[in-house]
């Protein structure tokens, strides 16, 4: 008796790995064995192809059956494999084109009546596929998701029966479109209704205009949520080429919603309970954690001293590589997580500290416990602490701001455009992800400049990447005055930035 084959993939990190499956019906017996290192979900993929095949009145032949997922030292996790399998057994049962299924490569689950349901990770799939020059057949749902691969042959089914009757011709499936996601139906919010707080919006915009990170620390009610979710709408959209990197996470974590593509940055707002699995990604089933979901864009982490200390510590990998290792028993997966940290805190528990009329009676102690619950070397990877005090009643009766998020915008735009042609070739998209040389030489750092940063770092006790992200900010600053050198005044704009001491 011959194998029939199938392809499926094993996800790494967002690489999706050719995997073979081989099916042999051979012999007596009545059972059904499954090779090649599966997880548990994959042994349940067993049962859940057995009811789907007895659903729409095909039972397995009363013989051993074998089915193999090779290569076996490739980890596979996931509930995909379910219809590769059934689709390799109807194909050793003669049921499916054996020829034209070994030019397949398929993932979905099976429900129990043969429905075929979404799975994660279908767009990194696709991509393989195309690749491998194979057809890919996935979920009817995960279809648009799948087109934006181009170039490849589609089969989105609905249910087992469906996928039949189109390789039997009786009804063929009609190839999936790509979708784009309704652009900008929503609008973001604008910068015009913050009041007040210039300094946190100056502050903001070079944030923005350089792709840093951003410490805001205040009292409750200061507008510091409100500003924090600004920056998505100061941020250009994403190209083409980022949209597809970002779309590739959201597949793999199933959040593609309708298998639609969208231009916006992504802005993640975790709650301060999150485990670190969730922040970045792991756990029993891999998956891309917060920190991944929201690659080029915002990871707005809220009342940051309230998160356990283990998970922030857990972010500084990210911050520093723009990637997030996870690591599983016999592999480490690496998942992109360039992101733009935006924190937010108060400066204590109660949140009054510095203000004699409401500061509790333990201040100022309080506040240097609070803020000491965030390490050194997290604080060290924020570019810009600014304090963002409490409006005055004044403020609010301010008119609105004549300057909101389209003009802010359109200065971040100009100035991620100097960053974007003096970084050309270096693989560099901002002054945030510039290091050493390019660093360096892109700078143009004036002499005067250079003293001034060297002595404040000194007196400051700045770290060596301390003073590194503080000559990144300095350079922005001075992309966002279209300055072709580094002055002094930008640097000590920059450092003004950077807080001193804790407490
Ligand atoms: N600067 C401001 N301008 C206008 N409204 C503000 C400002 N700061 C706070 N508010 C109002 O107070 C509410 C709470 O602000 P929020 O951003 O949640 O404060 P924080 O995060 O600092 O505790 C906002 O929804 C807004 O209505
Ligand atoms: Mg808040």
């Amino acid at each position: 008796m011959t194998v029939a084959r199938v392809s499926t993939v094993a996800f790494e990190g967002i690489e999706a790995r050719e995997v073979d499956v081989q099916v042999q019906i051979s012999g007596g017996g009545n059972k059904m064995t499954l090779v090649g290192l599966p997880d548990k979900a994959v042994a349940e993929s067993q049962e859940r192809v057995r009811s789907a095949l007895h659903a729409i009145g095909l039972a397995l032949p009363p013989r051993r059956v074998v089915v193999n997922l090779a290569p076996a030292d490739l980890p596979k996790e996931g509930s995909h494999y379910d219809l590769p399998i059934a689709m390799g057994l109807l194909a050793a049962m003669d049921v499916l084109p054996r020829d034209e299924i070994a030019r397949t490569m398929a993932l979905g689950e099976l429900a129990l009546d043969g429905q075929v349901t979404a799975v994660a990770g279908v767009l990194p799939a696709a991509l393989a596929a195309a690749t491998a020059e194979k057809t890919l057949v996935c979920p009817e749902r995960c279809g648009p998701e799948a087109a934006w691969a181009g170039g490849i042959e589609i089969v989105a089914a609905p249910s087992l029966i469906a996928l039949i009757n189109h390789y039997r011709g009786v009804s063929v499936l009609r190839p999936p479109e790509p979708k784009l996601a309704d652009e900008d139906t929503t609008p973001l919010p604008d910068l015009k209704d913050v009041k007040g707080q210039e300094t946190a919006k100056r502050a903001l915009e070079i944030t923005a205009a350089g792709g840093h990170n951003l410490l805001m620390i205040g009292p409750p009610g200061s507008g510091k949520s409100m500003l924090a979710a600004r920056l998505p709408g100061l941020l250009p959209p994403l190209d083409a080429r980022e949209a597809l990197e970002l779309s590739m996470i959201q597949s793999l974590a199933g959040e593609l919603k309708d298998g639609a593509i969208g231009r916006r940055r992504p802005f993640r707002a975790p709650h301060h309970s999150a485990s670190m699995a969730a922040l970045t990604g792991g756990g029993l089933r891999v998956r891309p954690g917060e920190v991944s979901l929201a690659h080029l864009g915002v990871l707005f982490l809220d009342e940051l001293p309230e998160f356990q200390r283990q998970v922030l510590d857990s972010l500084r990998q990210p911050l520093e590589t723009g990637s997030t290792l996870v690591a599983r028993a016999n592999a480490h997966i690496r998942y992109p997580s360039r992101v733009q940290l935006v924190a937010a805190m108060n400066p204590c528990r109660c949140g009054h500290l510095g203000d004699p009329g409401l500061a509790c009676n333990r201040a100022p102690r309080c506040g240097a416990d609070y803020q000491s619950r965030i390490s050194g070397p997290l604080y060290d990877r924020i570019d810009l602490h600014v304090e963002v005090p409490q409006v005055s009643a004044a403020d609010l009766g301010l008119p609105t701001p004549r300057e909101g998020s389209a003009e802010v915008a359109a200065r971040v735009a100009a100035a991620r455009a100097l960053q974007t042609a003096r970084y050309a070739g270096a693989g560099v998209r901002t002054n945030a992800e510039a290091e050493g040389d390019v660093l360096d030489e892109g700078t143009k750092l004036e002499a005067n400049a250079r003293s001034l940063l060297v002595e404040a770092a000194d007196k400051m006790r700045l770290s060596a990447r301390g003073y590194t992200r503080a000559l990144r900010v300095a350079r922005s600053i001075a992309d966002l005055a279209g300055s072709a050198v580094t002055t002094r005044s930008h640097v000590a704009e920059a450092l003004s930035y950077r807080r001193l001491n804790l407490s």
